[in-house]
């Protein structure tokens, strides 16, 4: 579904024309036991005549983060309804923070669906922090209003469509800083919310040859340079990983790698981008139990975030070369299907013994992180649905992380920045001993089968395809990027577009 229109307006709030009207409502009474509207409502306040609050709070609104209260206005300003969104304790006169914000933002536009026009009165200081503020309100707005068009075939007569058109109140809408964050926020929001269509398409829409030409179809005419690698240029160039993975479906693999090179910069950084983009996991000869297999369509959640974060580099023309790699396969179990006990060569030569067909991330990956360095990478950052063990061990919010010291840390300080967190984990040598192969290099996974630290072994494993002296990290989404829950502030069902937007600030922050 097509993006809702976005306009920046600085006249009274009040007097807008629209069909509802957001404010912010902080959860600390004044001294007299009021709950205080945030920042930006000042004059429907007034409009209320004192009593905008304690309507609210008649109607339970408590101000608490995220919870939504509707109100009709019933004459008192313009718009027929204001939708209040609780904001939390007021920080005192700062902006609330903004992750804050953006969730408040994003279930406050949820409850919109049904409205055709909007106008947003947050609140964006009339500061240096303005545009950063505004970046994380408009990112709420443009992914709480997503939803995947799917494939009913009535429409539903309970679900009311997205709010159509967003008009976001801020202090000067000539501003050029305000502006400017207007057009990043709808080439960010369009291509995050393009990474959550990818990952709810069942798995039968998209195998790997759709999946590569839904991508190729994506970037046409952006600049990026583009090279698919079929079964064929796999086999012949040794991509053992991803040919073995591949090798149990009828639907070959493929490796997708996009490159944006900037213009006029000399010797510019050269990062890369790599996705695990397992169209479908059901385990392969080591199946996995039926329960919960249907969430493994969204196994390709690392790619499809590289392929979405490629799309806006190419928008957005970064000073650093870019270089995706979005490594596709289904894992099948078939007569052809790779098998426990494989021994495979990868892209960098290592053999690598096969124990568990379902340890398939790591394969495809192997070969991909391998031929991002043999490219020349000085950074690989590399994001994957890699082990169900970052689920019990971090939850479905926040990312494992692991990798080299520099890189772990520009992941993290990103992550944190755009509410997309993610945390260090370690690398014990206990792991790697694990993992010895008594006939060839290594053992895809602890060669007791212990399940004892799975998220590490991983991590552990992909070190092996990093070459010398590369920055990189592994950004293990398995939680993260799919939500199985009710929505929650700009989350909706299903694909999240974790880790698009930590891609893209890790991109700047290079820059
Ligand atoms: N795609 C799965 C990991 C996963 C689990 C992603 C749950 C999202 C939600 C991955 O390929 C897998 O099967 N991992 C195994 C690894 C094991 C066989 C070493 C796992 O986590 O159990
Ligand atoms: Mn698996
Ligand atoms: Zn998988």
């Amino acid at each position: 579904m097509s993006l809702p229109s976005l306009r920046l307006v600085d006249t009274d709030p009040a007097e807008l024309t629209v069909d509802a009207i957001v404010i912010g409502l902080h959860s600390q009474p004044d001294e007299a036991g009021t709950l205080l509207p945030a920042a930006g409502a000042e004059s429907i306040a007034a409009a209320f005549d004192g009593r905008l609050t304690a309507t609210l709070a008649l109607l339970g609104a408590t101000g608490a983060a995220g919870e939504v209260t509707k109100l009709a206005t019933l004459g008192t300003i313009a718009a027929p309804l204001v939708v209040a969104v609780g904001l939390g304790d007021e920080p005192s006169g700062s902006a609330p923070a903004p992750e804050t914000l953006r969730r408040g933002t994003g279930a406050a536009v949820r409850a919109l669906a049904g409205s055709g026009t909007a106008a947003l009165a947050l609140p964006v200081p009339d500061d240096a922090d303005g545009p950063g503020v505004l970046r994380a309100i408009l990112e709420g707005a443009l992914l709480g209003s997503y939803r995947f068009a799917g494939y009913k075939t009535k429409p539903s007569k309970t679900r009311r469509d997205p709010v159509a058109a967003l008009q976001i109140h801020v202090a000067d809408a000539s501003d050029a800083a305000v502006a400017a964050e207007l057009t990043r926020a709808e080439v960010v929001g369009r291509v995050v919310r393009l990474t959550r269509d990818w990952v709810n398409e069942p798995g039968n829409v998209l195998r790997p040859p759709q999946f590569a030409d839904a991508v190729v179809a994506a970037v046409e005419g952006t600049g990026l340079e583009v090279e698919v690698l079929d079964l064929d240029a796999l086999k012949a160039g040794g991509y053992g990983g991803i040919v073995a993975v591949g090798q149990g479906s009828e639907a070959p693999p493929r490796l997708v790698k996009l490159t944006y090179t900037p213009e006029g910069v000399d010797n510019p950084k050269k990062v890369a981008l790599v996705g695990k983009g397992i169209t479908f996991d059901t385990g392969g000869i080591s199946i996995k139990p039926n329960a919960g297999m249907w969430e493994m369509k969204s196994d390709m959640a690392g790619a499809a975030a590289v392929g979405a974060a490629m799309l806006a580099v190419a928008a957005l023309k970064p000073g650093v070369s870019v270089t995706g790699y979005l490594a596709m396969a289904e894992n099948m179990l078939s007569g052809s299907a790779y098998r426990p006990g494989d021994v495979i060569t990868m892209f960098n030569g290592k053999r690598v013994e096969v124990l568990n067909t379902d340890a398939e991330g790591r394969m495809v990956l192997g070969d991909a992180i391998a031929r991002a360095c043999a490219d020349g990478a000085e950074y690989v950052f590399e994001a994957s649905t890699l082990t169900g063990g970052q689920v019990i061990a971090l939850g479905t919010r926040v990312a494992g992380l692991m990798g080299s010291d520099a890189a772990t840390a520009l992941v993290k300080a990103a992550g944190d920045a755009v509410g997309e967190p993610a945390w260090p984990m370690p690398m014990p040598d206990e792991v790697r001993k694990g993992m010895e192969s008594e006939i060839a290099d290594i053992c895809q996974v602890n060669a007791n089968l212990d399940r004892a630290g799975h998220m590490l072994q991983g991590g552990v494993f992909l070190r092996e395809f990093v070459a010398e002296g590369v920055e990189w990290a592994h950004i293990d989404i398995a939680g993260p990027s799919f939500h199985t829950g009710e929505p929650t502030g700009y989350l909706t069902k299903g694909g999240t577009g974790v880790p698009v937007r930590t891609f893209l600030k890790l991109i700047d922050d290079l820059a």
